[in-house]
């Protein structure tokens, strides 16, 4: 048990004593730790809801409150209930957690399945910078779903069918340079595309001539079709490396084209079930009225002033699908083969109009029990407050991002390092500069937008994984310098100095923040609070010498840097960052 359930449920028995009946008590870590370890307004609320005067029944419940040896609870303002907890409680916490591999985080997705869906780029067209967020923020909750016991399965869904392919077939036909193609297949395939694209642009002929393209693809004509497959392929080879060096995994690829077969009979079966029907020779769907706020209903639009129809197209009059037909299609199947209880969607939020009717429509075809979010973030920002672009002002492609951030960790690296030998130098650039840029991703809450400084995310004195990354390196390198090992299982630790319970109250709250971060799908809670961990070890580290200290004193310090070390490399790890052995 985590100490916050621990609270939790002794404080809402001694509700239950005064009031005569079960409530809930939430109890949460204190903002400001003067006042205490852990707070609650259970008194405040519970006292709302009975008209009685809050403090007069915090008292009450204080009074009939037993934490044992666990601290003390006192009330502040209108009815707050603090509670500090004892230095005693804190070393046996700090003992559990070291015999526990969990450190402390439960299990709380036994038996239930999770579909990710994230990164998913569009073959052969440029990947925009929410590609790299998605793909980030997707792997790291997928690290911690996995870690709090949920069945995961990731789904790369890439953008593997559509109008592209009249465009890149055409440029293909007229200007492949397959020596480039062999050498950099995104790139090549992205210079098709923008070939096509200016040149349909100022000319009505070659705009035809995309289109017809396609036509011949959609009806399977057998060269337009090797040509799209040899272009997934291709790009399956340059995205396979990107991925490769993120450290970034996809139990299936289950692009677009995947359901194909799929969408002729889905829109059958909602025109027949009075779920789709006709308007203006496309088929859509529309708001049902079941929601009784307009503005709360996807369907609906606010146009001079009126609520007007805004339909899900799930068949164009040419009788071409959509991409929401194929996201039906697609969840159908993950329900039916994967018995996925919950999908999340970690995607763009420009997309958000798209989940709420693709969510709307779940709930209409049967689907309305699974757990379904569109996982949303913002843009990210250049140096100059706009949304980042490259020098020549084009969308920066998610390999051009990662061989910036490595080159300046590897000036970085250059300066600072004590590694020695060349190749050294190398990896650990490399795994320095993608780690900044994972971290900065993951340490901003999701929905705001941040600016890609690269000085700022490798500086070592920052909130920073160079930071993190150099904390992990010197909690180890105490142990190095121990001229003999010590047993810390048979330590039995004794915090007295400010800044030993300081570290171990952090240490403590790991087992409560990681589950948190699913309630809002928010990685920044973890990257946050691995922060301030680190923050805690080092002024520890300022306060307290270790190897000098009186051996019981020692022993008991040496468990609160193992503890921070495993915690950081754990913690770090479900935010996908690995730590060098040397910095
Ligand atoms: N390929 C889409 C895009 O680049 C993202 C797909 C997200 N997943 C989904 N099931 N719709 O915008």
């Amino acid at each position: 048990m985590t100490l916050i359930q621990e609270l939790e449920s002794r404080l809402a028995a001694a509700f239950h004593v005064v009031l005569g009946e079960p409530v809930v008590a939430p109890v949460v870590a204190a903002a400001d730790l003067r006042f205490g370890d852990y707070q609650s307004n259970a008194a405040m609320a519970l006292a709302k809801q009975r008209k009685t005067n809050p403090r007069a029944l915090a008292e009450q419940v204080i009074a009939a409150l037993d934490l044992g040896d666990l601290g003390v609870a006192d009330i502040a303002g209108p009815g707050f209930i603090n509670f500090k907890i004892a230095a005693g409680t804190w070393a046996v916490r700090a003992r559990t957690q070291f015999a526990d591999p969990r450190l402390g985080v439960p299990v709380i997705g036994m038996g239930r399945t999770v579909v990710l869906d994230f990164s998913a780029p569009n073959v052969a067209k440029p990947m925009h910078v929410g590609h790299i967020r998605s793909t980030i923020l997707g792997d790291s909750l997928a690290r911690i779903a996995r870690c709090l016991g949920f069945t995961v399965i990731t789904d790369n869904h890439i953008g593997d069918w559509g109008t592209q392919f009249g465009m890149i077939t055409w440029a293909w036909k007229s200007s492949l340079d397959e020596q480039a193609l062999l050498e950099n297949p995104l790139q090549e395939l992205l210079r098709l595309y923008r070939h096509a694209s200016d040149s349909a642009k100022s000319d009505e002929a070659i705009r035809e001539a995309c289109r017809m393209e396609l036509v011949k693809l959609q009806q399977g004509d057998a060269e337009n079709t090797a040509i799209w497959k040899r272009c997934i392929e291709l790009s399956r080879v340059g995205l396979d490396k990107i991925y490769d060096r993120l450290d970034v995994s996809f139990d299936h690829w289950l692009g677009e084209s995947a359901y194909n077969e799929e969408l002729a009979p889905l829109v059958d079966r909602l025109v027949a079930d009075g779920l789709a029907r006709e308007s203006e020779g496309a088929i859509c769907v529309f708001s049902d009225g079941s929601i009784p706020d307009p503005a709360k209903d996807p369907f609906l639009i606010r146009k001079d002033g009126e609520w007007t129809d805004f339909p899900m197209m799930v068949r164009k009059s040419d009788g071409a699908f959509n991409y929401a037909t194929t996201d039906i299609a697609t969840l159908e199947f993950r329900r039916r083969e994967w018995k996925a209880d919950a999908a999340w969607y970690v995607v763009d939020h420009r997309q958000s109009l798209h989940f709420q009717q693709l969510f709307a429509v779940a709930g209409r075809i049967g689907l309305g029990d699974m757990d379904l979010r569109h996982i949303a973030f913002g843009t990210i920002l250049g140096t100059d407050g706009k949304p980042l672009k490259t020098r020549s002002g084009d969308l920066p492609q998610l390999a051009d991002v990662l061989d910036d951030a490595v080159a300046a960790a590897a000036t970085a690296v250059a300066e600072r390092s004590r590694v020695d030998s060349e190749e050294e130098r190398v990896a650990l650039a490399e795994l320095i500069g993608i780690s900044a840029v994972k971290f900065t991703e993951l340490a901003h809450h999701r929905l705001s937008d941040y600016v890609f400084d690269l000085d700022k995310m490798l500086a070592l004195q920052g909130d920073t994984a160079p930071y993190l990354q150099y904390s992990v390196v010197r909690s180890r390198s105490i142990f190095r310098k121990l001229e003999e090992a010590v047993d810390l299982s048979a330590v039995v630790p004794v915090f007295t100095e400010d800044a030993e319970l300081h570290l171990a109250r952090f240490l403590a709250r790991y087992g409560e923040v990681v589950p948190m971060i699913l309630e809002d799908h928010r990685p920044n809670l973890l990257a946050n609070y691995l922060l301030e961990l680190a923050r805690a070890y080092h002024s520890f580290n300022e306060a307290c010498p270790v190897l000098k200290a009186e051996p019981a004193v020692r022993d008991s310090r040496l468990l609160l840097c193992e503890l921070t070390s495993r915690v950081l490399v754990h913690g770090l790890g479900l935010l996908g960052i690995r730590c060098p052995d040397k910095m």
